[in-house]
């Protein structure tokens, strides 16, 4: 009969190698799995406590600055960058290559300035081609690829539930304009706004058929899709998992599982099940959790005076028709997964254990302004609206040559200028070094307001940079 310290001993021996098997736990502190034992969503789903919340976020931002590895699933080389899972024609010769990707190992690698979840510099640029699918391409050459600069995920929960709330306001519109044509026989046109942005108008006819042809800067369906410079990403959620497989190789189960593949292993690397929804969740937490960026009031005098002008000339000269100084937010409270998912990201109907959780339990929401309804006041300085920003003189922002999801190639989303003096390099491509030479380059439906900038005085001009200079992320 065994002795009992020999049981004991044995005992301790499982216990260790259970312990080092591929999970991030402190047990095994010299493990080469960042991803580690999978987040259970059932653990955080109905309505998270401010407990479960922190513990999720928590999780998220491990996640977000872990450098990803081939024990986590690391690698796609039978599978491209693609958002719809695409095979590759061919195994993948280089698995790290700045333009298809992989082109790094954490999300945190990227977007990191000044903060975890910041922005970029130009060295962090991604090469966005959705189309492709012949993951060897190996040129920076714009008819392949069109390049974009890092931007901050600051606010990013506020900037969703906005896009939310406009999404359910203007398809309540549509709805409105049907049903007026229906019961009157007769077309029916309404103007489509919300909260004070104006997207055009659709007119009913009594059939059921709507003319869209007069709608503006919003997809047809009317989403709001506020992610990516070009504003075609509806949410947190599918930006994540669009993410993971682009820079990292690591496959969400909720995309490239057998759901809708119909594999384990669909990237054939030998890691099956890379990500799971806890996981993703976790992630998407910890980004709707990001505190937004703040106002400074300067301590400097002349700063502070100039500044409060600029504030005066940017109203004055246009800039706050698309940068809308701040959009009233009804509700703080996320869902996840959330209304306005497609397919091969997770949906409501698809999960029992989705999560809810009101970002008011949050120490930074607390300081948030709220007008005389209660609504909440995002200080975004955007309209989650697209626009044309070039033109044939004032040219310089039209340099792509793609086309995205059907939107126009000199089309792009208003930038959210919360934050701004804390992230240069500007523009999409981050091609310009100072605010001054951004506000220049704005031609097309930002032209007027921009010859405006140009032709005031040396101070007027000042005033507006040294404004724009206060709004910043808080280190
Ligand atoms: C190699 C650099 C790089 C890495 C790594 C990276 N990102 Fe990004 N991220 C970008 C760039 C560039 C954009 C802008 C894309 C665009 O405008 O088309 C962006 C945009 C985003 C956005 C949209 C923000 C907005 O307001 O439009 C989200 C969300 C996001 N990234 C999340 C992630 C997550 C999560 C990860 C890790 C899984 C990640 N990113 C890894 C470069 C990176
Ligand atoms: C017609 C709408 C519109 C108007 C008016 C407008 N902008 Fe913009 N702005 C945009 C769009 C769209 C972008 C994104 C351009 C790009 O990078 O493709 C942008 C980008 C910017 C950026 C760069 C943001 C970044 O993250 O790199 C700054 C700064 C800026 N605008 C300031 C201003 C100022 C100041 C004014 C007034 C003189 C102004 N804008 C007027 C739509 C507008």
């Amino acid at each position: 009969m065994p002795s009992r310290t020999l049981i004991l001993a044995a005992a301790a021996f499982v216990a260790l190698f259970a312990g080092a098997a591929p999970s991030g736990d402190a047990a095994s502190p010299w493990t080469e799995a960042t991803i580690g034992a999978p987040t259970r969503q059932a653990d955080f789903s109905g309505r998270l406590s401010a407990a479960q919340l922190q513990a999720l976020m928590e999780r998220g931002e491990a996640l977000f600055t872990a450098k990803f590895t081939t024990v986590d699933g690391v690698g796609r080389p039978m599978a491209t960058q693609a958002i719809i899972p695409t095979k590759s024609k061919r195994p993948i010769q280089q698995s790290f290559q700045r333009l298809p990707g992989m082109d790094s190992n954490a999300c945190s690698s990227c977007h990191n300035d000044p903060v975890t979840g910041g922005a970029g510099d130009f060295v962090a640029n991604v090469f966005v081609s959705e189309g492709f699918t012949n993951a060897d391409f190996d040129t920076t050459d714009p008819q392949f690829s069109n390049e974009r600069n890092t931007n901050h995920l600051m606010g990013a929960g506020l900037i969703e539930l906005l896009a939310r709330e406009m999404t359910a306001e203007l398809q309540a519109q549509r709805s409105m304009a049907l049903n007026q044509a229906r019961s009157s026989g007769e077309p029916h046109t309404v103007r489509l706004t919300s909260k004070g942005v104006d997207f055009g108008a659709v007119t009913a006819e009594p059939d059921g058929i709507v003319d869209l042809s007069g709608i503006d800067g919003v997809d047809s369906d009317l989403v709001i899709r506020p992610f990516s410079q070009k504003g075609v990403i509806g949410s947190l959620r599918q930006f994540t998992v669009n993410a993971l497989n682009h820079h990292h190789g690591i496959q969400a189960v909720e995309r490239f599982g057998p759901r809708w593949t119909g594999e384990d292993d669909f990237d054939e690397d030998g890691v099956e099940a890379e990500m799971g929804a806890g996981d993703v969740s976790a992630l998407v937490a910890w980004q709707a959790g990001r505190p937004p960026p703040s106002r400074i009031a300067p301590e400097n005098d002349q700063w502070r005076r100039l500044s409060e002008r600029g504030g005066d000339v940017f109203d004055d000269i246009g800039c706050g028709g698309c940068h809308r100084p701040a959009l009233p937010l009804e509700s703080l409270v996320f869902a996840d997964p959330g209304p306005v998912d497609g397919a091969g990201t997770l949906r409501h109907g698809e999960t029992e254990n989705g999560a809810v959780y009101d970002l008011a339990l949050l120490e930074w929401a607390k300081s948030l302004p709220r007008d005389e309804s209660g609504a909440v006041l995002v200080p975004l300085f955007g309209d989650l609206k697209r626009h044309k920003i070039a033109d044939q003189q004032v040219s310089a922002l039209g340099n792509e040559l793609l086309g995205q999801r059907f939107v126009d190639r000199d089309v792009f989303m208003t930038s959210e200028l919360w934050g701004i003096a804390s992230t240069a390099p500007y523009g999409h491509r981050g091609d310009f070094t100072t605010l001054d030479e951004v506000i220049r380059a704005h031609g097309g439906a930002g032209r007027d307001s921009r010859d405006r900038y140009v032709a005031l005085d040396d101070t007027d001009r000042a005033a507006l940079i040294a404004f724009l200079k206060t709004l910043v992320i808080a280190p």
